[in-house]
Order: structure tokens, then sequence, then C-alpha cells
């Protein structure tokens, strides 16, 4: 390969490098703004006019940004500019919704959108590297970091990622283009499966679930071009992901040809010592760079323990040099080494128009919102009615419903659930109602009237670090729902979440249920719009909600057993005390219209595997008003060399359809989707029956379903 303009840079920037300044240009030390971890010590402004620091995590704001851009610019001997990186995670000022709730919202369109406004939003201040997206598919609500990820299923992610990626950096490869940011897919690892859903555990599973659930998205996100890696803190069967050399160097930059920049979690390198595979600073930098980590965030190890691991003969000047180019090449991609010398090195912002990033954080927050249940047409609220008494610590959320990344969201103005109520619904009485329970009754009694709950976790309780062994509605909250019962009016539960919970009794109590997730900066407004049904709910459940904990973890991709469930045959698959499967499948979510599903037409009945196979599904409005409704296309390969999960996600669509209107969504399915999502790109799956399943939810009952019988095919694509 011959080398461009931009190689011959990088090399001449390296050759000219002494050894310190190349492992500051493998050093990402983080400012005091944010925490994310636990702080460093150290003068930050020392450390870069030093050459001791190439890239900065966690500092905001623009003039602070540029004024240590020009430190790195003008006082160090190469003026090589930082990178400056921050989880922006669902949004910078504006917040979104977390991205599991986004997830649900089934739309790519959208989850483009608000990554590219994130990354507006963040670039404006100089901000130009995120660790987002999050891509580890969970299905283990225990874990708190669920919050932030796609959900349980594979396929989901995969289009998350893709989206996600396209939206925070834009389509161009080689070059950032203005206003967006590089983004990094994390945390390869299998980090969503840590055992028991404990934050921090390893975890244990096999090479099957690895490849077919796990690393999917991020495979995705390398296609689509992302530009940074970050491996889990965990391991996985005794290995570390930070020092696992088969998975980032063989099978990402080898297999997958990605050639980005691996950065590792906070402080994980010298963590190996903690797990137990380093025994000092300088072992635990040898493993991780010869496992292919190229920057080494808020960690001592690199710069502390490369330069003896150098000396002892564990590393080599070439893996440094091999590193440092890739970081030379990941920030001439952002632009940084283009700047002439007046430049401050912050790229030129482009305006971000506020109102218009928060109409779009309203738009992603009521589209993101699951519609659990909803009982004798007690939503929507219609204009006019009797009063409508708020309860709950979240009628006047002071920031909770930013969730657990807010990055600088909590300095705008967020609003409530009663006042977005009282606007939506001028011509009731909105109020919210003291405590009740415990002797503590409301003023007069309540003759006539709807309660609106606003209960459910606070931010703090989903997240990184917050794992729960018991993730239910918090006990105060679940008695505060009995007392309100016993008013004997209609109840309409809002909730706040970042998992699923395990709360039947009050799910049972209330007539109506809203998942609002943590919704972001315009949660109140976009819970009023959809209470008010001035938007259908038109959320969907990335994650099954279980009916108990015991079911943990509970998700639709399961392989068949030997013994599938017989009612009245004890020797079958299920619990004698619980119901084996999960109180809300993955995909479930009412509208206020109602729709039928139904397979039109699968355009074969014998299919060779070459070409597309089209499926046609029908959609009908059954209900009374326009609505939203959304298809699930699964597949399930009956007969195969290792059994197939009993459903495989391959497609979605949502479709928006008047009351009685019909209208047939198109899919095409190719070989490759018979295949597991896991397999290299290529192989053919085997011959036999494939079965082909449409329907609003992975609730089989649901489903419809068309046998198709798939000839020997050759590679798939
Ligand atoms: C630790 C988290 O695991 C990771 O997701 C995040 O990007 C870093 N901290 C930086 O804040």
């Amino acid at each position: 390969m011959g080398r461009n303009k931009g190689d011959s840079r990088v090399e001449r920037l390296l050759d000219a490098m002494t050894l310190a300044e190349k492992i500051g240009q493998l050093t990402m030390t983080a400012a005091p703004d944010l925490a994310t971890g636990p702080a460093g010590a150290g003068n930050l402004a020392d450390d870069v006019r030093a050459g001791r620091v190439g890239h900065v995590l966690n500092l905001t704001g623009r003039s602070r940004i540029a004024a240590l851009q020009r430190l790195a610019r003008h006082e160090t001997r190469l003026g090589i500019p930082l990178v400056f990186g921050l989880d922006v995670l669902h949004g910078y000022r504006t917040i979104f919704p977390i991205p599991l709730a986004e997830a649900a919202s089934c739309d790519p369109g959208l989850w483009e959108r608000t990554a590219r406004a994130a990354a507006a939003d963040a670039s404006s201040d100089g901000v130009m590297l995120t660790f987002a997206p999050m891509l580890d598919v969970c299905r283990d609500p225990r874990w708190g970091r669920i919050a932030e990820g796609p959900g349980e299923d594979p396929w989901l992610a995969s289009l998350f990622a893709r989206a996600k990626v396209r939206g925070f950096q834009g389509r161009r490869a080689d070059r950032l283009p203005r206003g967006r940011i590089a983004a990094t897919a994390k945390h390869v690892g299998a980090y969503g499966a840590v055992t028991a859903g404990l934050d921090y555990a390893a975890v244990d599973i096999s090479e099957r679930q690895l490849r077919e659930v796990h690393l999917p998205a991020f495979r995705a996100a390398v296609e689509e071009g992302v530009a940074a890696i970050m491996p889990a803190f965990v391991a996985m069967a005794g290995l570390p992901a930070t020092a696992n050399r088969a998975l980032l160097q063989d099978e990402i930059r080898g297999r997958w040809g990605f050639d980005g920049v691996i950065i590792s979690d906070y402080h994980a390198i010298a963590e190996l010592m903690a797990h137990g595979v380093a025994s000092d600073l300088a072992e635990a930098a040898a493993l991780a760079l010869g496992a292919g980590v190229d920057i080494d965030m808020m960690g001592r190890a690199f710069p502390q323990g490369l330069p003896v691991a150098l000396e002892r003969g564990l590393a080599t000047g070439e893996q440094v040099d091999i590193a440092v180019r890739r970081v030379l090449r990941f920030k001439e991609r952002l632009g940084l080494l283009d700047q002439g010398p007046a430049d401050d090195g912050v790229r030129p912002a482009r305006p971000v128009r506020p109102g218009r990033t928060r109409a779009l954080s309203r738009l992603a927050a009521s589209r993101s919102m699951v519609l659990l249940k909803n009982d004798k047409g007690a939503l929507p609220l219609s204009p006019s009615g009797p009063p409508v008494y708020l309860l709950g610590p979240h009628a006047e959320d002071d920031g909770d419903q930013l969730g657990p990344w807010a990055g600088l969201g909590h300095k705008d103005p967020v609003g409530t659930v009663l006042s977005a109520l009282r606007r939506m619904l001028p011509h009731r009485v909105v109020e919210r109602l003291p405590a009740i329970g415990r002797g503590a009754r409301p003023a007069s009694p309540l003759r006539a009237g709807v309660i609106v709950l606003c209960l459910g976790e606070t931010a703090d309780m989903s997240g990184e670090a917050a794992s729960r062994a018991e993730p239910v509605l918090p006990l105060v909250q679940a008695r505060l729902a009995r007392s309100a019962a016993a008013l004997g009016l209609p109840m309409i539960l809002v909730l706040w979440a970042g998992r699923p919970l395990v709360m039947n009794e009050t799910l049972d109590r209330v007539d109506a249920a809203l998942l609002a997730w943590f919704p972001g900066s315009e949660g109140p407004a976009a819970i009023a719009d959809v209470l008010a049904g001035r938007c259908d709910p038109s959320g969907r459940l990335p994650v099954s909600w279980p009916a108990s904990i015991g079911q943990i973890p509970s998700y639709f991709g399961r392989e068949p057993s030997g013994r599938p469930f017989e009612p009245g045959d004890r020797y079958t698959l299920h619990y004698i005390d619980a119901p084996s499967t999960p109180l809300f499948p993955f995909g479930h979510g009412l509208s206020y219209a109602a729709f039928d599903m139904t397979i039109r037409a699968v355009a074969a009945g014998r299919w060779t595997g070459t070409g597309t196979l089209r499926v046609d599904v029908q959609v009908t409005n059954r209900g009374s008003r326009r609505g939203v409704g959304t298809v699930f296309l699964f597949v399930r390969d009956v007969v195969d060399r290792v059994s197939r999960p009993l459903l495989e996600l391959r497609g979605l669509e949502k479709v928006t359809l008047a009351a009685g209107e019909a209208r047939i969504v198109r899919f095409r399915l190719s070989a490759a989707d018979f295949a597991s999502l896991g397999l290299e790109p290529g192989t053919a799956p085997a011959p036999g029956e494939v079965e082909i399943l449409a329907g609003p939810s992975a609730d089989r009952a649901l489903l419809d379903r068309r046998v198709v019988v798939l000839g020997p095919c050759l590679a798939t694509r």
C-alpha cells in the first residue's frame, strides 16, 4: 500500500517523538468536571504541557477546552492537539431518553437523529469523542447498566449500533464532518452477561453466546466505521477483556478489519492487577498493549508501567509505535493535525438550535414510552372530566428524569409532570395530592377523579455501579399504591425506570401503566403528550419483562428444550412456583388503536436461498383511532447442526394507520437471515424447514407463522 500525505505526516511526527511523548499520546486523563470513576492525582495543565497526556476526558465548557487545547498546541514541544472525550450517551445539554428507552422506539431514523443532535451539541463545546454507543446486550435487569444499552436482542442491537455510529460520526469514514464526534463502541467482551447482574463481576459464557449474542452489534459498529472501541472492565472465562488479545487483536482488528483506536475503560489496565493476571503495572501495561489497547484511560499503567515493561522486555518499542501511529491517525481523522498555528484547536462549532433539539427530545421521549397496560380505556385522558390527582415522588421530579448519564442536562430547566399536565389539560383540574396512607388522608374525600401515580426508580438506581439484587418498585412506593387504591378511583401509573421492575402487585392494582423510563429533558411534556393522547404510545419493550425475580435471565431468544412445557405433565419445562413466561414479552407495548397482523404471502414454499424472500404482512387498524403499529419479523431454523433459538428477530417496521385502514408491510429476507448472526458473513445456513413468524411481540401465541423449505444454498453474501 502506498503512503499518502497523512501517513508521511504521521511518520514524521513519530520520528520526532521521545518515548515519554509517545506514551503521552497513549494516555487519557480525567478532568474533575464530571466524576465517572475514581479521581486521580496530578495537575492536568502541567501534564499536558509536559507532553504526558494526549487525551482528556470529562472536561466541559468551550472556553476551558479551548484554553487547554491552546496549551497543547503552543506550549508543548510538538504541538500535537488533545482529544477531548466525554460520555455523551444520550445527550449533552439537552438530554434524550436513556438508550434502553430509545431502543423501545424501534426507530433507526430517530436513533440516528438524536445521536446527530447530541454530537452537534457536544462538539459546539469542543468535545470530539463520545464513549458511546454502549452496545452491551443484556438479559438481566439486575444489572443497572442495562439502562445504557439496546436491550436483549443482538439483531436490534446491531441496528442500533449502525444508526448511532452514523448519527455521531456521519457517513464519511476518513474525516469526521463538522458538527460530528467520534464514536466508541463499548464495552466489548460480553459485559452485559456479568454473573448474577452484578456490575464488575466476571463473565463466563459459551463461545457461541459470545459470538451470537454479544459480538454482532460491535461488528456492525465496525462495519459502519466506528472510530474507537472500548473493552469491558470484566473478565470472561478468566481473561479480562483489556488483556484479551484473541478478541481485540485477532478478531476485531484481524478478522473484522477494525483500524481505529482501542481505548481502555477507566483505570481498567491497572485493574489487571486486581484481576490477578498481572503482578505490577509493568505487566499490566504490557498485557494491554500486547492485546491491542492503544489508550490508557485514567491509568497510571501506560505512563508508569510501559517504560519498565520495555526495559524488562515485556513490550517492544515497535508495539508502542504501532499504537502511537493509530492514535495519530485517529487525531488526523478528527481533523486535528490540519489546523493552522493560530487555531485554538477546537473544531469550529456548528450553531446548535436548542429549541429544535428540545423538540427532538420530546419526540424521542414520547416515541419511547411503552404503554404496558390499559384496561377499560383508562387512557388517554380526555380534555375535560373530573380532576386528575398526581401522587408519588416523580410528580414534581427535579431531575431524575434525566437518567444516569445526564451530561450537562442539569444546567438547563426541566419541567415537571404536574405543570406539563396542567398545560396539556387546561379544562381539567390537575392537582398534586399530599401524601396519603398511614392515617394521612386528603383534606376532603375524593368522590370523582383519576389518580396518576408517578412512581419508580431514581436516576442513581440505574446505570453504572447500580446493580440491584431485587429490581423491584421501592417498597414505600408499592405501599403508596396500595393506599391510593383504597380511595377507589381509577389509577394510572407513570413509571420511571432504567430497567424492567418486578412489581406485579402494583401493576395489578392500576388500570393503566405507562413506562416512561428516564425520558430526558422533555420527559414531562412527552408524558403529557401520551397521557392525553396527543401521541399514540408506540414504544415496544426491547427487553422481556420478568414475572418474578427467579426467572432472570428472561429473554425470548432461548434454545428449545428436549422437554417443552406440556400442561399437566410435571416432567416438562416449568417452575412449580412461578410462571415460566415473562409478564410482558419482548416487543410488548399497547397503542390507543388495535392492530391485526397477518402474513399475506411468502413468495415461495421452497426456496433455494438465492436472492431475497419476500414476506408480506398485512397490518390492519381495528381500533377507533389513528395509531402506530409495530410489526416484528422473526425466523426459526427448525433443524440445524446445533439447536437454534426458538425465535430470532430479523425485521421490524412501524406503520401509522387511521382507524379501519390496512397496509401491507413488505420484508425481504436473505439466506443470511437464517444463519446465526455470529457466523462469518457468507456462511450458508443448513438446508431444511425454516419458520417465518410475524406479529406484535415475541409472544408466540400472537405470531402468524409460515413454513418454507430452504434448499442447499451457497455463500450468503
Ligand atoms: C467507566 C464506564 O464503564 C465507561 O462506560 C465510561 O465511558 C468511562 N467510565 C468514562 O466515563
